[in-house]
């Protein structure tokens, strides 16, 4: 038996989905089958296949009641629209079905779990309002909320420091070899600071407060969003969304995705952090979660987009919000590095390559445009003080990709790429030099560009709502330099 208001949510969308042009649509990335779409969640693998779910409100392009959409992929590239999977349906999540995450449990079932977001009387203020966590069982298409939900409350967090029952949400939930459960959740001390706050189950059902996992103490904004945490090559990685963070040089002001490595010991429950890092130095990207693959690989996801942003939409636009292509990450040089999934190379079609071609001034090269494709550079600088490669373009649109050289810079840009609003349109990403070589992997689908820095040290992700038809990719050098091009057109 479904609810009113999930059948409300699946009428819908069926019945909607079809006003979306393909145009509308990237070709191999995410979006909500109508409305809006906001962080991944439930992202696992069950019975064959990976499930993504998404933070989703079908009725508009804005935020609003949070339902739970979901897709369904083998290849993580291609993906089924599977029906809403979740819906504020009941009392302690009547004002939305908050972020979480998936497993596939031992018994054969799917399990979900989220924030269920509860306030009194319709929201008078949030001190109304109370975030609890929550699950749902499954078979992969329909899911049942459990009959004891919620299964954790900020008042189950009893180390005497506890937290704002307001700010308790997103739990990511995994299971360890010997069978138990844990799950951290981002919560909010009295004085208003981060914390991952992990909670352990033998059952999935029966949770207990465990630790505090790591905090920010003050020093890394506010609230931490949506916590990811698991084991890579021996290391522990701790990534998080953080809000309302003050600059210091390594992270911008406001929202950033962030991601420490360290240590975690089972015994008393802490992650050490040995270093801390910005996960992506591009504009859209936040609230990351990942996935352990059968084949071993760790796999990330993100919502392509970023709050500061997401306010202003089109009034004209049936679907906002898409996600990041999924990226392999991994470790190398004491840092988390990201590559495209290995997959989207099955997709590559023609190639076009250019070997050691000067560029100074403006240059197009035959054959390198499109909006559909997968290009390598590795950009020789020589004397040029800059070189801009301007993508999606023509006489009247492009993103600029900037790089300075002498500064070890490189600059996103997307002012010309279609928007008539004052957001934030740059970013300026500190970057080195491999054997006196910058080497840039773009991987574009239609309305976004995501870099690939230095085979993945660095990455740097932007939106651009440009007419399809700008197309061109230009090269301006100010002083000479030498570019390699491989550029492969990307079919589905
Ligand atoms: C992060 C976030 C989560 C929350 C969700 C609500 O983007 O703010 O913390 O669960 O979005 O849609």
């Amino acid at each position: 038996m479904i609810s009113e208001t999930l059948k409300k949510a699946r009428d819908y969308e069926a019945k909607h989905m079809s006003d979306v042009s393909s145009e509308e649509r990237p070709l191999f990335h995410v979006t909500a089958p109508i409305g809006w779409l906001n962080d991944p969640n439930g992202f696992s693998f069950y019975k064959g296949q990976f499930h993504l779910f998404f933070q989703y409100h079908p009725f508009s392009s804005h935020w609003g009641p949070m339902h739970w959409g979901h897709v369904a992929s083998s290849d993580l590239l291609t993906w089924n629209a599977l029906p809403c999977a979740i819906a504020p349906d009941e009392v302690y999540d009547n004002f939305g079905c908050f972020s979480g995450s998936g497993i596939a449990l031992p018994d054969g079932r799917h399990m979900l779990m989220y924030t269920g977001v509860q306030t009194k009387d319709g929201f008078k203020d949030r001190s109304d309002m109370e975030q609890q966590q929550c699950i749902a069982f499954g078979d992969g298409i329909d899911y049942e909320k459990y009959e004891h939900n919620p299964v954790i409350r900020m008042a189950d967090v009893t180390d005497g420091i506890g937290g704002i029952k307001t700010d308790f949400r997103d739990p990511k939930i995994w299971q360890e070899a010997d069978g138990t459960f844990y799950t951290v959740a981002a919560g909010m001390d009295p004085e208003g600071n981060g914390r991952a706050l992990l909670f352990k189950s033998s059952d999935a059902l029966n949770w207990t407060f465990e630790s505090e996992l790591s905090a920010s103490h003050g020093k890394l904004g506010r609230m931490w969003e949506c916590p990811d945490f698991y084991e890579l090559d021996g290391k522990y990685i701790l990534a998080v969304s953080l809000m309302n963070v003050h600059p210091d040089g390594m992270f911008h002001v406001g929202h950033n995705t962030a991601y420490m490595i360290g240590t975690f010991d089972h015994a008393d429950g802490k992650f050490v952090s040995e270093m801390i890092r910005p996960l992506d130095e591009g504009i859209d990207f936040y609230a990351p979660q990942s996935v352990l693959a059968p084949d071993g690989r760790r796999i990330m996801i993100s919502w392509m987009q970023c709050w500061s942003n997401a306010s202003f939409i089109p009034d004209d636009v049936k679907i906002f919000g898409q996600m990041s292509i999924p990226r392999e990450v991994f470790l190398r040089d004491g840092m988390l590095w990201q590559r495209p999934i290995r997959e989207i190379e099955s997709h590559r079609g023609s190639c076009v390559t250019y070997k050691n071609v000067c560029v100074e001034g403006e240059k197009t090269f035959d054959g390198i445009s499109g909006r559909v494709l997968d290009m390598t550079l590795l950009i020789r600088p020589e004397e040029a003080k800059k070189l801009m490669i301007k993508v999606a373009a023509d006489e009247r649109y492009d993103t600029q990709i900037l790089y300075y050289p002498q500064k070890n810079v490189l600059r996103l840009d997307r002012s010309n790429g279609g928007f008539d609003v004052d957001m934030v349109h740059t970013r300026n990403i500190p970057v080195e030099t491999v054997d006196g070589c910058l080497k840039l992997r773009i991987l574009m689908d239609r309305y976004s560009a995501e870099i690939f820095v230095n085979d993945g040290r660095h990455t740097a992700t932007v939106l651009y709502p440009t007419p399809l038809s700008a197309e061109d990719i230009i090269f301006e050098a100010d002083g000479r330099c030498t570019v390699d091009i491989e550029k492969y057109d990307l079919q589905f």
